[in-house]
């Protein structure tokens, strides 16, 4: 398959990336093992998680925080201060780690549940005909995991994170997926699905 320019990352060096990584400061935030680092590695968190996510979806959300396609004042700033040979390494690093793996679970948590949050569950697998809302599994595939040069791992990713970012989608102030494909997706969601989605999803 052919892969949209976009998404298709160089090439990079994963140990000149974790050095890169660390003199650039991504890993105060993002962790060391791109788990979300401190108060983010948290329930509160809305550090992304990086560790096992796509190296072209990483690159490209660099290439649209410079950009301001996607807006936050201090990822912009990062992402400025980036070149795109490091940007590459960077990505590579963060590539070969776990996938999305690191927040420790308490170790009071009881174990994730198969059949919790079922609206959310039968989104994710089936999506909602009756509202013409595709199953997300369709690009996120099964498990989050994604599908390289389509949609990224979502999979394990921080539940405050992912809440963050469906609202951002929903109210349009995230709005960088090609052909607004995640707006509309979002727009007919409840409250009350995206908080469902976000645990469910971040559980996986
Ligand atoms: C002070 C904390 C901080 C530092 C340092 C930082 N980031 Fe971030 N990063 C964030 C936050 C917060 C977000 C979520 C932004 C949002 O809500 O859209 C983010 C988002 C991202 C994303 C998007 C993740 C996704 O799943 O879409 C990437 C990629 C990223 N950062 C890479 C980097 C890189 C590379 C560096 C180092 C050059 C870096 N960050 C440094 C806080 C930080
Ligand atoms: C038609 C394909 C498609 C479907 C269906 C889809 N997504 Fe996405 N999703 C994407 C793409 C592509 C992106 C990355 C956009 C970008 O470049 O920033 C994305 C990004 C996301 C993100 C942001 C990830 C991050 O790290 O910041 C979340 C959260 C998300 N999707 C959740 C969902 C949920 C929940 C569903 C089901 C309700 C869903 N998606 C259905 C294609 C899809």
């Amino acid at each position: 398959m052919m892969l949209p320019p976009a998404l298709a990352a160089p090439p990079g060096d994963p140990v000149a990336g974790r050095e890169k990584a660390d003199t650039e400061r991504c890993l105060e935030c993002h962790g060391a093992a791109g788990e979300g680092q401190g108060f983010s590695n948290g329930a509160d968190g809305k550090f992304a998680k990086l560790g096992g996510q796509y190296p072209a979806y990483i690159v490209k959300q660099i290439q649209d925080f410079r950009s301001g396609k996607r807006k936050h004042e201090f990822m912009k700033m990062m992402a400025t201060g980036i070149s795109d040979a490091d940007l590459a390494d960077i990505a590579a690093y963060f590539a070969t780690l776990p996938a999305l793996a690191g927040t420790p679970r308490a170790a009071s948590a009881t174990a994730p549940d198969a059949m919790a949050h079922p609206a959310a569950r039968q989104l994710y697998a089936q999506g909602d005909p009756a509202r013409k809302l595709p199953a997300c599994i369709a690009c996120h595939g099964e498990g989050g995991k994604g599908v390289a040069g389509v949609a990224p791992v979502i999979g394990g990713q921080g539940q405050r994170y992912l809440e963050q970012q469906l609202q951002d989608w929903r109210n349009g102030s995230r709005n960088n997926s090609a052909g607004g494909v995640m707006n509309q997706l979002a727009a007919p969601l409840t409250d009350a699905e995206i908080e469902s989605l976000a645990r469910y999803v971040s559980e996986m």
